[in-house]
């Protein structure tokens, strides 16, 4: 049987092309649009990515209208309950869950990794103390690229593996001394006695003149916050540090970039946004008022944690952390008017036309706000916990597109030019 392949015809010319329709495992397939330019002179236009796949990857696969997350072909609930965040991110690096050797040998090459270059301390001090933690982080991860020569040949696949290990290892020490120079304690080195997660919550919140224990409850949740936020396909961030790495820039540099696009409120800096808006909100009673603005298209407010590109029933993500969410707050015991105001704010928003009807759900960033501020992490560092997670997921993207050398060239997206045509210049003294 042969390929299929759907045919458009080019109605001023009458010409008709047949396009190929690539299958992949399971989604919507696509059609190859390549070859559109050279046969009728025309390029294709979709604002938003909303109807384009930029690449070809076998790392995580998203179905918006179901609600399913996979990664590598596991579902994310399987993972967030059996598994966790080292061993996840091993899955997304290699493809497979690794056996107990290869898992002891890559968890040794984490663990001896975690520290960093004494000269990177320095960089801290040009920072002011209430720089945003996201902004040392743009600048620290990209100066990586000065102080790792070794690993930064792209094309050698064991440079690559190491630059993915040193980036998944350091990103805890970075965030975690990020949040010290803004409170301005001593930084804390990495502990090798310690697991990834333990020994983020130690870099964070011991101190010298006391012994800090981590809760176990505690660690489960952020554990799985980071599990949650590792990879989630061809998002901004991660169509950033694919783009940046495409014209072959080291590692450090695109996973910086990445950084810079996760920033933003609608992307990743959504979990600031949404602790926020609650305290903008104040109390319960006055929600109303806030659904009513936010769907008024006149003003720019927007319900923060709400909504999703891709999911359009519920957020997996959000599902999970839900239940978690409740499990920290008994754990530690916190009345957080925060959430008093979420619940409510997602019943009444949840039982709305508006939201209804454009299928608006909570996604992951309205909950994980929440655990995040009860275990003490202050809101600056929310964007700065899912990048450290979203690493993981940015390098394995980048590695795998260079490794596939078949598909891999410099990505150069085409425009609808819509500026002025050509016209001569006019000398200053002759202008209106
Ligand atoms: N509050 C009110 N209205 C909304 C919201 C919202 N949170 N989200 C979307 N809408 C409306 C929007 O006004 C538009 O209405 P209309 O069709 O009448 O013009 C319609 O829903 C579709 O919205 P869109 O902006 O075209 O959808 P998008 O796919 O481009 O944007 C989004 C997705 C996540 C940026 C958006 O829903 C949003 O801004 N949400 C709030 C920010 C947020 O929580 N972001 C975190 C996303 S999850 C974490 C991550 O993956 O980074």
């Amino acid at each position: 049987m042969g390929q299929d392949t759907i045919s458009i015809t080019d109605n001023r010319s009458g010409k008709t092309i047949e396009l190929p329709i690539v299958k992949g495992t399971t989604g919507p397939p696509v059609i190859n649009v390549a070859s559109l330019y050279k046969e009728f002179g025309i390029f294709t236009l979709d604002e938003g990515f909303t109807t384009t796949a930029s690449c070809q990857s076998k790392i995580t696969f998203i179905d918006g209208e179901k609600g399913i997350l996979l990664y590598r072909g596991y579902p994310i609930d399987q993972l967030a309950e059996n598994s966790h965040f080292l061993e996840v991110a091993y899955l997304l690096l290699y493809g497979e869950l690794p056996t107990e050797e290869q898992y002891k040998d890559y968890k040794y090459h984490i663990t001896h990794h975690s520290m960093f270059h004494e000269g990177l301390k320095k960089f801290y001090d040009g920072f002011r103390p209430d720089a945003h933690p996201m902004a040392i982080m743009v600048g620290v991860v990209g100066a990586l690229s000065a102080f790792y020569h070794d690993s930064t040949d792209i094309h050698d696949p064991k440079h690559r593996e190491i630059s993915a290990h040193r980036l998944i290892a350091k990103m805890p020490t970075i965030a975690a001394a990020s949040f010290k120079h803004s409170v301005g304690q001593p930084f804390v080195y990495p502990d090798n006695r310690l697991g990834y997660v333990d020994n983020f919550l130690n870099m964070m919140f011991s101190v010298p003149s006391e012994s800090y224990g981590v809760n176990p409850v505690v660690k489960d949740a952020l554990d799985k916050i980071f599990i949650l936020h590792a990879d989630h396909e061809q998002n901004a961030s991660t169509s950033t540090v694919r783009l940046a790495g495409s014209s072959q820039a080291n590692p450090f540099a695109c996973i910086s970039s990445g950084i810079t696009a996760l920033w933003g409120p609608a992307h990743g800096g959504a979990n600031e946004a949404v602790l926020k808006m609650l305290g903008e909100i104040g109390k319960p009673g006055d929600i109303p008022k806030f659904i009513e603005r936010a769907k008024d298209k006149n003003d720019p407010f927007r319900l923060m944690g709400f909504g999703h590109r891709v999911y359009k029933n519920y957020d997996p993500r959000a599902m999970i952390l839900k239940k978690s969410c409740h499990k920290v707050l008994e754990e530690l015991d916190v009345h957080d008017p925060n959430l008093d105001t979420a619940m409510k704010l997602e019943e009444l928003a949840l039982k709305d036309d508006y939201f209804i009807s454009k299928k608006l759900y909570p996604n992951v960033d309205f909950y994980s706000g929440i655990i995040l501020k009860a275990i003490g992490i202050p809101v600056n560092m929310f964007t700065v916990i899912f990048a450290l997670a979203r690493t993981v997921g940015w390098i394995s993207q980048w590695a795998e597109m260079i490794a596939d050398e078949g598909h891999f060239r410099i990505g150069r997206p085409r425009q609808l030019y819509t500026g002025a045509d050509t016209r001569s210049y006019v000398p200053m003294k002759d202008r209106k």
